[in-house]
């Protein structure tokens, strides 16, 4: 059995073996994966992958309160963090009562803020009042409306400049780690060296302290659209299909239930 990760041991990680994160949002996935991985995220692209939304700006606190429950019944040995969805974390304050919400209603062990230098004395509030943050920063799926796009950062010296005071802006104010999303892997190399928490990349190269991925994306469930950063190490949609083909080409043809399904 894998031991339980702590903000601790996942801190000393970093520059001994890279850690290993995925989404998760029910807890049958979550029991599936907490074995593998040091770290589980029910993040808020649950609105898309779950929901069907296009984007995961109308994720709610209780679509996130509850998914964060069901994941950590599901992996009661895994190190859970909750995504702080957009509108929750405007004000210092209003992070906190929410962040609060969130430990008091599930099992969660962080929650995570996607926000850069501008959002550094929110993550100070929440780390001085006991809850551990994991930052995110570089490209920021809630600002898709506010950027226009999904724009991968580190391109241009504008940018590198941001991101990595960003980074270092969120570090300052206690966070526990960060992610860091779709920027060339220079930038994440960069970003990764000057922290001395560890990074976890996503779209972001080799050299991240980690990386997390979506499970859906991953186990091939997401068909709609594969992001260039994901490699998927299952074709889900088509076994799940096929399987489906066959139970119902069995109910219709009587195959299926055989004897062996029947109580006598
Ligand atoms: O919501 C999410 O799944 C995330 C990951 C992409 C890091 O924030």
């Amino acid at each position: 059995m894998k031991k339980r990760e702590t903000i601790s041991s996942l801190q000393r990680a970093k520059g001994e073996r890279k850690l290993v994160m995925i989404t998760a949002y029910d807890a049958l996935f979550a029991s599936l994966f907490q074995e593998s991985c040091d770290m589980i995220l029910v993040g808020d692209s649950l609105n898309m992958s779950f929901l069907g939304e296009p984007d995961t700006l109308s994720a709610t606190l209780e679509q996130m309160i509850y998914h964060t429950r069901a994941v950590c019944n599901g992996a009661p040995e895994s190190f859970v963090v909750c995504d702080m969805p957009f509108g929750s974390t405007n004000t210092p304050d209003e992070a906190l009562t929410h962040a609060v919400e969130v430990f008091r209603r599930t099992r969660a062990d962080a929650v995570k803020i996607e926000g850069g230098a501008e959002r550094a004395d929110l993550v100070r509030h929440l780390t001085r009042n006991a809850i551990p943050v994991m930052g995110h920063v570089g490209l920021k799926p809630q600002s898709v409306r506010a950027e226009g796009g999904y724009k991968v950062q580190g391109r241009d010296e504008k940018s590198i400049e941001r991101v990595l005071q960003d980074a270092a802006a969120i570090e300052d104010a206690g966070a526990f780690a960060l992610v860091i999303e779709g920027v060339t892997p220079t930038l994440a190399t960069l970003v990764t060296r000057e922290c001395d928490i560890p990074v976890i990349g996503i779209g972001a190269g080799r050299e991240t302290d980690g990386q997390v991925l979506v499970w859906s994306d991953m186990l091939g469930f997401f068909e709609s659209f594969k992001p260039k950063f994901v490699k998927r190490y299952l074709n889900g949609a088509e076994q799940v299909k096929a399987a489906v083909a066959t139970y119902a080409e069995e109910v219709r043809n009587g195959l299926f239930p055989a004897e062996e399904h029947c109580y006598r």
